[in-house]
């Protein structure tokens, strides 16, 4: 009898060395805001070329000490896109300051300068561009219009670690830039995040934020959180971040290989790449000319694991009373489907994934309709 094919979505990279690095803390007894942690942030800052990166138990929290440490808070607007994960707009909430949603590009589902510049008003503080699924969004357009308002780029890295764009890394692209690092990130701690910033002051803010505002022991200059990442994660993250150049190469040779197999099938996009910048594919999301959903099933059902990334956070229960509208955002949340892309994955498995596409996409008809 033959296995059923099972394909995961993400696979983390994780071997003996984490094991051996997390040994090594455990056995140091020193287990939070030690030494490896100093490490891990030396190095990511240094991988980033940013001056200063800090560390956080995750990146939703790094998100809020963000805003925290820039004074974003009731009042102010930040303006983001609804096509991400949650964390990047109820982050805006969690420090009492208001989202305003804005619309996509069709292609690259970041952030459209357009729309952007039409949502700014006298209430706006930043903009918070998300490099969706590892490749940077539209920075100097961005820039530019935060320029002539007066407010800020923060840059929502959560799912680029390594990428650039016009040859510099993102992370020191704006005022300040979060990275998480979770299981299906191009490199994890488990749970994780960490702010980068060329701003000394802001990198002094966000440290005492992220431990009880405390100057010396016991001492609390300003309201705090714990919001520390543990030395084990910290020690993970130095072997995983000298993962990341093999990981990165990986997917981008894969993602020239695997798209022009794909733009053989009727039916299927894929990621379209602009040329003045790096993508890192964390993400491997296409778009389909119909029926996704049933799509979507018969691919889970075949024992491929795709996903929708991301249900448009504008129109989650938590954001709906709002009756905010993005069209191109709905459009694309109705199309898209993001494969197994990580970077382990064999030829043979990429060729699986497209044959059952093609089979799935004949079946279903899914170029003649759009649902
Ligand atoms: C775009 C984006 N923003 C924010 C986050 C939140 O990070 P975390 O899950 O580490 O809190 C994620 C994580 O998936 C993300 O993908």
């Amino acid at each position: 009898m033959t296995t059923p094919m099972r394909i995961k979505l993400a696979c983390p990279e994780v071997g003996d060395e984490e094991v051996e690095a997390i040994r090594r803390v455990l056995g140091s007894g020193v287990l939070t805001n030690g030494p490896a942690t100093r490490d891990f942030e030396a190095a990511f800052g240094q991988r980033h070329q940013v001056e200063h990166a800090i560390a956080f138990a995750n990146g939703t929290v790094a998100l809020a000490a963000m805003y925290l440490g820039l004074n974003i808070g009731p009042g102010d607007e930040v303006i983001v896109p609804s096509m991400t994960f949650i964390s990047s707009a109820t982050s805006v909430l969690h420090v009492g300051a208001t989202p305003v949603f804005a619309d996509v590009l069709p292609d690259t589902f970041n952030l459209d300068p357009r729309d952007v510049m039409q949502r700014i008003t006298p209430r706006t503080r930043a903009i918070l561009a998300v490099h969706y699924g590892g490749q940077p969004a539209d920075m100097a357009e961005l820039s530019d219009l935060a320029q002539d308002a007066s407010i800020l780029v923060l840059e929502d890295a959560a799912q680029a670690h390594g990428a650039s764009y016009r040859g510099r890394p993102v992370g020191g692209l704006g005022k300040a830039a979060m990275f998480s690092f979770t299981p299906t990130k191009n490199i994890t701690t488990g749970e994780g995040g960490i702010v980068t910033t060329n701003d000394g002051d802001l990198a002094s803010r966000l440290r005492l934020l992220r431990n009880h505002g405390q100057t010396s022991l016991y001492q609390h200059a300003v309201l705090g959180y714990n919001w520390r990442m543990t030395e084990m994660q910290a020690a993970m993250g130095v072997v995983q971040l000298g993962r990341l150049e093999d990981i990165i190469r990986r997917k981008r040779e894969n993602a020239t290989a695997f798209g022009e197999r794909l733009r053989q099938i009727r039916g299927v996009t894929p990621p379209a790449v602009r040329p003045d910048r790096d993508h890192v594919y964390m993400l491997y999301t296409t778009l389909l000319d119909g029926n996704r959903d049933t799509v979507r099933d018969a691919m889970l059902d075949a024992g491929v694991e795709v996903r929708l990334y991301f249900p448009p956070v504008h129109l989650q229960p938590v954001f709906a009373e709002r009756h905010t509208h993005l069209s191109v955002t709905e459009d694309l949340s109705r199309r898209m489907l993001s494969l197994p892309f990580y970077a382990r994955l064999t030829d043979r498995q990429f060729e699986d994934i497209a044959t059952t596409l093609e089979t799935v996409l004949a079946s279903v008809g899914a170029h003649e309709s759009v649902a």
